[in-house]
């Protein structure tokens, strides 16, 4: 199972202010709605009371360990580890996409093996960032060129261990 963040970042790091996203761009929701359709998609609690509502055509799962009950349509699970279990083994799914937000990128940026990064052309204002990246742990490419964003696309490098 491929393991993909999905992020859009402003120029300065920031990825959300006060609970929400501090910009509003519709061709990013269009390009984020078209990538996950279909696919479990892992989000912090935060971040889920954000958006009020589980995104259609797709399973959702929020973390959390104060949320109880569940919506129809959608999941919780106490740790990263149990929600990545649960999609591997019994939704049987080919990719899962962590949404966000920051505290949940911390934990999986460790984890997966894809990221899909819109870059924003602009700075933002906002307390929450995305996580320090170590460039040399990425092959990164240019994979779309947008008017308000670029979608880079990061693949965790592959190294060879010599026996
Ligand atoms: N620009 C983007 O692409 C993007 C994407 C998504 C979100 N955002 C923004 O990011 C901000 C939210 O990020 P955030 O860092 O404040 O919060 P968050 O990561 O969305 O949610 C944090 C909460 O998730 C739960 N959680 C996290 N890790 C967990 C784990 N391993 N096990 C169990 N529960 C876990 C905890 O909930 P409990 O307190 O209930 O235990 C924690 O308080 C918002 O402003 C949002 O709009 C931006």
């Amino acid at each position: 199972m491929q393991k993909i963040i999905v992020a859009a970042v402003a120029q300065n790091g920031v990825i959300g202010n006060e609970g929400s996203i501090p910009w509003h761009s519709r061709e990013d929701m269009r390009y984020f709605k078209n990538l996950t359709m279909g696919s479990p998609v892992i989000m912090g609690r935060k971040t889920y009371e954000s958006m009020g509502k589980p995104l259609k055509g797709r399973l959702n799962i929020v973390l959390s360990g104060s949320m109880k009950s569940a919506t129809e349509g959608l999941l919780v699970f106490d740790s990263l580890g149990k929600a990545l279990e649960y999609c591997e083994n019994e939704v049987k799914s080919e990719k899962v996409f962590i949404i966000g937000g920051g505290e949940v990128y911390r934990q999986a940026i460790k984890l997966v093996d894809e990221m899909s990064i819109s870059k924003m052309k602009f700075q933002a204002e906002g307390s929450v960032l995305f996580p320090p990246l170590k460039d040399s742990d990425w092959d990164v490419e240019v994979k779309a060129e947008y008017e308000d964003f670029q979608v880079f696309w990061y693949k965790r490098k592959q190294f060879e261990v010599k026996s």
